[in-house]
């Protein structure tokens, strides 16, 4: 396994539970990367997403209650998974009747969800104010502690035995015109008859990787903030234009996140930190009292058709599994799943739209949303 951020710890324990030998192998730290600086929303619906990667996110999202217990069980570190909804705001009357339209076509397909006015949505979230006419409560999702999240996969793949090589520096794949035979890096080779790629924002760029099984992933920068926020000040994850805003058991508010098209900065600029507290004070009048108590930036993996890369590529033995671009810490589990199945040779038609032997139409997802746009 390259890369130990949630995706490769995620299918290294999947694949070490089903009794496989797995190493994994991390340039840097573990957990690191897009998988520490996101926010962890569990939001397929509110994420505005369609089709086959719908169903993807939403078969994720239902494995996560039971992967986040056996984690636990397995590691002894809980993951705090909230599922009491995400509240999306709306400011106008446009953007009441985009709500209430998502709103009724969620409830036709049976996923919970409800329109509120602006006494119900005060009534749920009283710190909410200025000029919001309502919100969609979309009650089958929620989140979960992300940088918890992968201390306890960590934890639950030390209790299977798979080691973890943190901080292994460059690494590159060693393949011939068939098939894998394994990695190289500065500590020496290591054989291996499957090799899965998931070094996120970087697993376009991984060295020795034959022409044909190359994808092609850019990182899409996205800048965060956190505030110290008093006692129940928010109660549940909101999502309001510019901002979304998810509230963790440690008290601190996240605010994120900016969507730039900035190669592998990570600075936190400015123009990031006023857009995104511009849009949080308008959700949130009173925040303008709270302590700023960190800032930080990450990279999303981005895909030109934003969609990701799960599966076998055209050099046998090589698995990708990258490119979840806004998604990767919903999609842990079900990747997961899909690259364990995937390694043990088990096809799955309905991921077919995410074929790393696909040739992806169109520009970097980035692109797609408005680069330096927030949210
Ligand atoms: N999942 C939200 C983001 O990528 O900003």
């Amino acid at each position: 396994m390259i890369g130990a951020g949630l995706i490769g710890l995620g299918i290294a324990y999947e694949l070490a539970r089903r009794g496989a030998d797995v190493r994994v192998i991390d340039a840097r730290e573990p957990g690191g990367a897009a998988s520490w600086a996101g926010a962890g929303m569990l939001a397929p619906y509110t994420e505005s997403i369609a089709g086959p990667y719908e169903a993807f996110c939403a078969r994720s999202l239902a494995l996560y209650p039971a992967f986040v217990e056996e984690l636990r069980e397995r590691g002894g570190i809980d993951a705090r998974l909230r599922l009491d909804g995400i509240l999306e705001v709306a400011y106008d009357r446009g953007e009441v009747a985009r709500l209430r339209g998502r709103v009724e076509a969620l409830a036709a397909r049976g996923i919970a969800a409800r329109y509120l006015d602006r006494e119900a949505t005060l009534r749920l979230e009283p710190a909410l104010g200025g000029d919001i006419l309502g919100a969609a409560l979309c009650e089958a999702e929620g989140c979960v502690d992300n940088r918890r999240l992968g201390r306890a996969l960590r934890a639950a793949c030390a209790a299977l035995d798979v080691p973890i090589d943190a901080h292994a520096g460059d690494v590159a794949l060693e393949a011939d015109a068939r098939r894998v035979l394994g990695v190289r890096g500065p500590a020496g080779f290591v054989p291996a008859t499957h090799v899965v790629n998931a070094a996120g924002a970087w697993a376009g760029a991984l060295a020795g990787v034959p022409a044909s099984s190359r994808v092609p992933i850019v990182p899409v920068k996205g800048q965060m903030l956190a505030l110290a926020m008093p006692r129940a000040f928010v109660h549940r994850t909101l999502w309001a234009p510019g901002a979304y805003l998810v509230p963790r058991d440690d008290g601190r508010l996240l605010v994120g996140a900016t969507v730039e098209d900035a190669g592998f900065d990570v600075r936190v600029t400015a123009r990031g930190v006023r857009a995104l507290l511009d849009a949080a004070l308008r959700a949130l009048p009173a925040l303008g009292d709270l302590a700023v108590a960190e800032t930080w930036a990450g990279l999303r993996p981005g895909s030109p058709d934003g969609l990701p890369f799960l599966g076998e590529t055209a050099t046998s033995g090589y698995f990708v599994a990258a490119g979840h671009y806004r998604n990767g810490i919903l999609l842990t589990p079900a990747t997961a799943v899909a690259i364990a199945d995937a390694v043990e040779g088990k096809r799955d038609a309905s991921l077919a739209a995410f074929s790393p032997q696909r040739v992806p139409a169109g520009e970097h997802a980035a692109h797609d949303l408005g680069a330096k746009e927030a949210v």
